[in-house]
């Protein structure tokens, strides 16, 4: 056996959802020995339910048919565009017609007129991570990450893998990130000798905190980074799974200032997970090496190029599919918006996000200065926290949540980047995520799955803290 020598590389962590979903099989058995049901509320999968893929395939077969009927092809052998180009390599762009009729449909939403060629296909908002990452990781030199205490695990995991990146953590309040302390990290890190290209974000439905940051901490927090000269990325997974009307609804940070963001879309949430459909957006230019300004899109075309060379180009048309309806007079029409496609799995969403509110209160409301919860305007998460500190959230409290009373949660301390650990070793020991957006059943079953597990969750905190209801 050979061992190659690799002194440089460091041990690599492994996050606490994979521990969990490592351990879940053992634990979920010793809770099943004891005749305990498994309550699902830590997944923060979409449900099965709305990401049923036979009713897409049927839709996309049929779009597909009518895109090789309008090319009006004489010779019955030859190959719709589609087809060839869903088989061939492509420009690492992606068949233009997908990103007009996502510039269409996503401008059209957010009010704003979108560049089609200054979308640059990823793998899922993941692949938007890395490539927004390895482009200013690049050089070799020191930089550093802003980010929110609590962050997204992968965007953590991605960071991590960057020897020379170091993230710079922002607390937040109830509205968003704290815009004294996202400034001076922007300035401590720039003191310390790194780069600090980005602030990296989940504004709506924040995953994993459970809230949507404010208007006007949007707001605070554009002009900073436009002060400070630095990239917002905003990862938008839950923009459409969203709570409120239009009225209320906030703007995602692309729509107000395309110039200072990089927007990740992806289709997971929206569509499915599966074909890893995402695109990055920016307006943004970079002043490089010799005093020149380049189009931070030409940058990640470049590395995306040299990265995956083109996403796959089927999964493209379909999520193309995706975007049309059936016209009233046969043939399709593009729906011109992702509300329509939104309320489909708004309609299961919305219902699991009420049963876990309404749970929560009625199992635990009594309390309010021992328990409290986020009220989330998008997303599939709440946050809840122990208020008193009386209790630890750590590994072994979510352990024996499984073990004892069969309800899975997440802990909230491994979302804590290290610096905010340094600075506060309790930080997120005292809270859990709770997700509503998974189960294994359907329709009544769903409803019922979800209230009990909310219902068995509750009654677990109430025995551990000896509380008894009037
Ligand atoms: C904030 C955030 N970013 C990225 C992702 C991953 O998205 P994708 O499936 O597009 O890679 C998730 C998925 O849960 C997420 O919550």
């Amino acid at each position: 056996m050979t061992t190659i020598d690799m002194p440089g590389l460091r041990r690599q962590a492994v996050s606490v959802t994979r521990k969990m979903a490592a351990s879940l099989p053992g634990l979920r058995q010793m809770a099943e020995e004891k005749g305990l049901k498994i309550h699902h509320l830590g997944a923060g999968y979409p449900h099965p339910e709305v990401t049923d893929p036979r009713g897409f395939l049927t839709h996309q077969q049929a779009y597909f048919e009518h895109l090789a009927g309008n090319e009006g092809l004489n010779d019955a052998d030859a190959v719709p565009e589609y087809l060839r180009e869903s088989y061939s390599y492509t420009d690492t762009l992606g068949p233009r017609s997908v990103r007009e009729t996502f510039a269409r449909a996503y401008g059209n939403d957010w009010r704003i007129q979108l560049d089609a060629d200054r979308m640059v296909p990823t793998v899922g908002a993941t692949g938007g991570i890395n490539l927004v990452c390895s482009m200013f990781e690049r050089p070799g030199t020191p930089v550093a990450y802003i980010t929110d205490a609590p962050t997204y695990a992968g965007f953590l995991a991605r960071s991590a893998l960057c020897h020379h990146a170091r993230v710079f953590s922002v607390e937040m309040d109830d509205e968003g990130p704290l815009v004294d302390v996202f400034v001076s990290q922007i300035r401590a890190a720039r003191e310390a000798g790194y780069e600090v290209p980005l602030y990296y974000t989940v504004p709506d439905g924040h995953n994993p905190a459970g809230f949507s940051f404010s208007q006007s901490r949007r707001e605070q927090i554009l002009a900073a980074a436009r002060a400070e000269r630095i990239l917002i990325v905003e990862d938008a997974p839950y923009v459409y799974i969203n709570y409120t009307s239009g009225a209320q609804r906030t703007r995602p940070f692309f729509a107000m200032a395309p110039e200072q963001t990089v927007h990740l879309f992806t289709g997971s949430k929206i569509g499915f997970p599966g074909p890893r459909v995402g695109f990055l957006y920016s307006e943004a230019k970079l002043a490089i090496a010799g005093g020149v300004e380049v189009d931070l899109t030409e940058f990640a075309v470049t590395e995306a190029s040299a990265d995956m060379l083109f996403q796959n180009p089927a999964a493209l048309y379909g999520f193309e599919a995706l975007l049309h309806r059936p016209g009233e007079e046969g043939g399709f029409a593009e729906r011109g918006t992702f509300w329509e496609l939104a309320e489909g799995k708004l309609a299961v969403y919305r219902e699991m996000r009420q049963i876990m509110l309404e749970g929560l209160e009625r199992g635990l409301g009594a309390w309010p200065e021992h328990f409290g919860w986020t009220h989330p305007d998008a997303g599939f998460f709440t946050v809840f926290t122990f208020r008193d500190g009386s209790v630890r959230t750590d590994e072994a409290f979510t352990n024996d949540l499984v073990t004892n009373y069969g309800v899975v949660a997440i802990p909230m301390y491994d979302f804590y980047p290290e610096d905010a650990r340094d600075r506060d070793a309790n930080a997120g020991f005292d809270q859990l995520r709770l997700s509503f957006c998974f189960s294994e059943s359907a329709g009544e079953d769903r409803r019922r799955d979800l209230t009990e597990a909310v219902d068995a969750f509750c009654a677990a905190v109430r025995e551990m803290f000896e509380l008894t209801r009037e």
